[in-house]
């Protein structure tokens, strides 16, 4: 019998990319004792608080993330913000392997002059406010008649969607009260989505478009004069399903006769139109200049100088996200994201940082769905195996030496927990989680709801600690 400890790993993040790692880890051949650390007093990251929450089928996800967290051979450590609750060397102190997967929730920039005025709004922040982020304002001026949404992404379509439906026919989703009042009261009648490029070369999921047809009381309108496509786009149709279904689905809408659309309220899909100002008036967004485009054979586009100017009186850019740097961890400023050679946390001089690694979209950018943040994981975790075993291409610490990775000094399992006393740090773990999750579902259930969100961080902490009912 082997007198070695368990390999102690901490995973930084709880989204589907920590828990997917987590799970992968723990069923390697590795003896291994996994701490989950999250910021937030809840874990699944952007499956709760991104998915769309008319989008139920999706964050059934949670129901999977659910079960690997019950198991009870990974612990949760919830309400510990990496940075500010602790850092790389305290880490370093309790474990032996760290791995960063913090995802990204801020806004890609967008430089166009009148980003800044009143009404101007990035996506992840409203995501954020309609998904009940704990850490986001509890109001959101929703004041705009017409509304311009930037973009041609997954992303553009849910803030589109999620602005244009009827609040009612949200109600039965887990929505929060107050996002249900606010969006009750919007007086919007119009959302314009502006694609810079043509229809082969939008990056919407054909179901996630097709969905939109399906809105109640609210038209879809794709305008002609918008629609090209290039020899490039031509390609792009014939070598990939998805285009062909996003196009078919695009070019039916282009049919439908106009006096037939009698909805109260619109959706615009415009194409070949580049975002060039957003116009003000005392500060306050009152409408978007565009520049029209020209495709350039290879689906490319290139400006024509030809500007349209648009009414509207909120500005949504939904353009990408962008990951955010962490205290002692290398990052690459361009891309976002933590400096890695497939999952391994490289210095400057691309060197592995010794047991530093990194997964999900703080890894590779923020592009792709929650299924790939499992590849993601796996690609990550065979490589911490390679390094502490020595078996496999070995990386850059090839020992072969079974006692080989133990660096902690500290590594009993109560040793991190008395840190985070010590530091005042109100723990969440998983049995407090699980008082939270029935909390809401308890909430939502009389209504016929699978739940109803608690959102400021004060009150689930207060529910998951067992200081109110
Ligand atoms: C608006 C939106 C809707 C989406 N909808 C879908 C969809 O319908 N279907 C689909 O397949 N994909 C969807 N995606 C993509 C999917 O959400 C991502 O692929 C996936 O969530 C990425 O996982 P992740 O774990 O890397 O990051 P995240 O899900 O962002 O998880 C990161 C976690 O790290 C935590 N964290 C961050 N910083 C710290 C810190 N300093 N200390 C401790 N913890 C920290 C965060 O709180 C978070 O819980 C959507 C994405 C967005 C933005
Ligand atoms: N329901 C779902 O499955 C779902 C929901 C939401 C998100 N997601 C996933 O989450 C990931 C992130 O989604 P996302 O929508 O944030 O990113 P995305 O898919 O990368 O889309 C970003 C969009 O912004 C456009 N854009 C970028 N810079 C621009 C600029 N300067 N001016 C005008 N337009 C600009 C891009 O156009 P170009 O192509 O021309 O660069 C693209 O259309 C994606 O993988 C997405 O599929 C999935």
């Amino acid at each position: 019998m082997s007198s070695i400890r368990p390999l102690r790993v901490a995973i930084v993040g709880a989204g589907p990319a920590g828990i997917y790692a987590a799970d992968i880890l723990s069923k390697t051949d590795l003896d291994v004792s996994i701490d989950l650390f999250e910021r937030l007093p809840a874990p699944f990251g952007l499956v709760r608080y991104g998915v769309a929450p008319d989008h139920p089928r999706i964050k059934q996800i949670i129901t999977a993330l659910h079960r690997v967290l019950s198991r009870g051979d990974v612990r949760l450590l919830g309400n510990v913000d990496y940075g500010v609750d602790l850092k790389l060397d305290d880490l370093r102190q309790f474990y032996d392997a760290v791995i960063f997967s913090t995802g990204a929730i801020k806004d890609h920039e967008l430089p166009v002059p009148g980003i800044d005025l009143d009404g101007s709004y990035g996506a992840a922040d409203f995501v954020s406010w309609y998904d009940g982020h704990p850490d986001v304002p509890r109001t959101w001026p929703l004041e705009a008649k017409e509304v311009a949404v930037l973009g041609a992404g997954n992303v553009a379509l849910d803030v589109a969607r999620i602005l244009a439906k009827h609040a009612d026919d949200l109600l039965p989703t887990e929505i929060p009260a107050n996002v249900y009042d606010i969006l009750k009261s919007s007086p919007v009648t119009d959302v314009h989505v502006f694609a810079r490029r043509g229809p082969a070369q939008v990056k919407f999921s054909p179901l996630e478009l097709r969905e939109l047809g399906h809105v109640p009381d609210v038209d879809i309108v794709v305008y002609p004069e918008d629609y090209d496509f290039d020899e490039g786009s031509m390609a792009a149709v014939e070598s990939s399903n998805q285009t062909k279904q996003v196009v078919k689905t695009l070019t039916d809408w282009t049919l439908v006769d106009p006096s037939t659309q009698t909805a109260s309220r619109r959706l615009h899909l415009h194409f070949l139109h580049a975002p060039a100002e957003i116009l003000g008036e005392d500060g306050k967004v009152v409408g978007l200049r565009t520049e029209r485009t020209a495709l350039q054979g290879d689906g490319t586009v290139k400006g024509t100088g030809e500007h349209h100017d648009w009414p509207v009186q909120a500005v949504y850019r939904a353009v990408g996200y962008f990951g955010s740097p962490l205290p002692e961890v290398p990052f690459d400023e361009l891309k976002g994201v933590i400096s890695n050679r497939e999952g391994r946390v490289v210095d400057l001089d691309g060197d592995h940082l010794p047991g530093v690694y990194a997964t999900g979209w703080i890894k590779r950018g923020p592009v792709g769905l929650i299924g790939h943040t499992k590849s993601d994981a796996s690609e990550t975790i065979r490589h911490l195996v390679e390094d502490v075993t020595g078996v496999g291409d070995g990386g850059d610490v090839a020992t072969g030496d079974l006692t080989a990775g133990r660096t902690a000094t500290q590594a009993e399992p109560q040793a991190v927990l008395d840190f985070l006393a010590d530091r005042g740090v109100d723990v969440v773990e998983w049995d407090d989680f699980v008082l939270l999750d029935e909390h809401e579902k308890s909430l939502g259930e009389p209504h016929g709801r699978e739940r109803i969100k608690v959102v400021p961080r004060d009150e689930m902490l207060d529910i998951a600690k067992r200081r109110r009912a």
